[in-house]
């Protein structure tokens, strides 16, 4: 059986990752002095590294420091010192699994209290009703700008692989900025960049290709696209499947499939479309239509826990299982699965009936967890999500100050490298 949960799985970078479980990228929030990984995000990654995960994707990291998904997020630009991000490779790696960095530019989806720019294909802003305006204004990026950006992804990625990370996921899911230039709804550009599907697709295509042309064959290179955004006439399953075909002539390793966008919050299971609805691997019927003509191998993330679960979605032809929130309450759970036996506990399901304050809080209680085990200590998976929330608050207010005083001079420094 070469699906298997414990077989290894090769890819087309000749890279061999030990079994079939990944931990899905989840942004950290934690990072330190200058937007740089320190001692507490390591210490996460040495203990999902030896808990028996053959694959660990990091939460985004960002390629443009004056784009970021928060304000506690990690930066990985020309400027970066790269000795964090090569002891970030090391803790990753301590337990003989691989460790890919996910890279992310969020686009329009930037919070109205961050400092720095707010692009978008189009000056199109992120609809969430009453909560609208918690999101920055977006401008229409010129021709220039992404050209620039797509040179970013590229810089971060031969810088990520210099650090000693096995490859990287450029993250193209979730409505971040690839997501929404792939997105009828988002982008209504009239150039060689909006309209058909192929123009839609063409940032991200080019972000493939310059990644390609400056790391090593052997890198890996995988993409995390939407299998669909779960909103009427936007980008569905059948565009998922052609851009998939899109991207196999560009030596891809994998696709992992994932579904929403804050707009509409499936990636925390709480899509509304009622087909994938309070379940366990929701995006698994959506994936099922994908994997069977699929040229690259699948990775599915979303809502598996059990060990059962893991193995249905292997057997549907998908060759990778991710997994975020099972592994931010029980981080050893592969080596459990391997001893016959499931996690103890589940996180406390947010029942919250504000769609968007719902999925906030879901994710504001699984960052509570990842804390905790970056300070040695055991997830709390009982922690009352309001509480995750206000907690997260007051740590994200610090983090925006800080990062408010570090960003001119990161401006700065970049401007100094230009011009020298
Ligand atoms: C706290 C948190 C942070 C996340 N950050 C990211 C991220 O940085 N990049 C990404 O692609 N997905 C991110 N996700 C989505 C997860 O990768 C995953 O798709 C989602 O949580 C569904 O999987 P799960 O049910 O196993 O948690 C995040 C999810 C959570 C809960």
């Amino acid at each position: 059986m070469t699906n298997e949960l414990f077989s290894p799985l090769s890819l087309r970078s000749g890279q061999v990752l030990k079994n079939r479980i990944a931990k899905a990228a989840m942004e950290e929030n934690m990072a330190g002095d200058g937007q740089l990984p320190d001692e507490q995000l390591l210490s996460l990654y040495r203990r999902w590294a030896t808990g028996g995960t053959g694959l660990l994707i990091t939460g985004n990291v960002m390629v443009h420091a004056e784009a970021l998904t928060g304000p506690a997020g990690v930066v990985l630009d020309e400027s970066a010192p790269l000795e964090p991000f090569t002891e970030w490779a090391r803790a990753g790696r301590a337990g003989g699994g691989a460790i890919w960095m996910q890279i992310n530019h969020p686009g329009r989806q930037i919070q109205a209290d961050m400092p720095g720019v707010v692009w978008g294909p189009s000056a199109v802003g992120v609809d969430l009703g009453r909560h609208s305006k918690r999101f920055g204004r977006p401008v229409a990026m010129t021709p220039e700008q992404i050209e620039a950006t797509v040179n970013r992804y590229a810089l971060t990625a031969r810088r990520a692989e210099q650090a000693g990370f096995d490859g990287v996921e450029v993250h193209a899911a979730h409505g971040y900025l690839l997501s929404q230039f792939l997105s009828p709804l988002v982008n209504k550009r009239t150039d060689r960049w909006g309209g058909s599907l192929e123009n839609r697709a063409r940032m991200l295509l080019d972000v493939i290709r310059a990644i390609r042309a400056v790391v090593s064959p052997s890198f890996a290179v995988a993409v995390k696209l939407n299998s669909a955004d779960f909103q009427r006439r936007g980008f569905d399953a059948d565009d998922a499947r052609q851009v998939i075909a899109m991207l196999e002539p560009l030596a891809v390793d994998l696709v992992e499939l994932s579904g929403g966008s804050y707009e509409s919050p499936a990636m925390t299971g709480r899509p509304t479309d009622a087909r994938t609805q309070a379940r366990e691997a929701y995006f698994l019927d959506l994936a099922r239509d994908l994997v069977g003509g699929s040229p690259l191998p699948l990775m599915l993330t979303g809502g598996i826990t059990r060990r059962e679960t893991a193995e249905t979605v292997l057997a549907s032809g998908v060759s990778l299982v991710g997994m975020g929130t099972a592994l931010a309450v029980t981080p050893d759970l592969p080596e459990r699965w391997q001893e016959g036996r499931e996690a103890d506990r589940q996180l406390r399901p947010v029942t919250w009936k504000d769609k968007a304050l719902a999925s906030a809080a879901s994710m504001a209680l699984v960052r509570h967890q990842l804390r905790r085990i970056a300070k040695g200590r055991d997830p709390r998976p009982g922690t009352h999500p309001a509480f995750a929330v206000i907690s997260e608050q007051r740590k994200q207010r610090r983090a925006l100050r800080r990062y408010r005083a570090w960003l001119p001079t990161a401006q700065g420094t970049a401007a100094a490298r230009r011009t020298s």
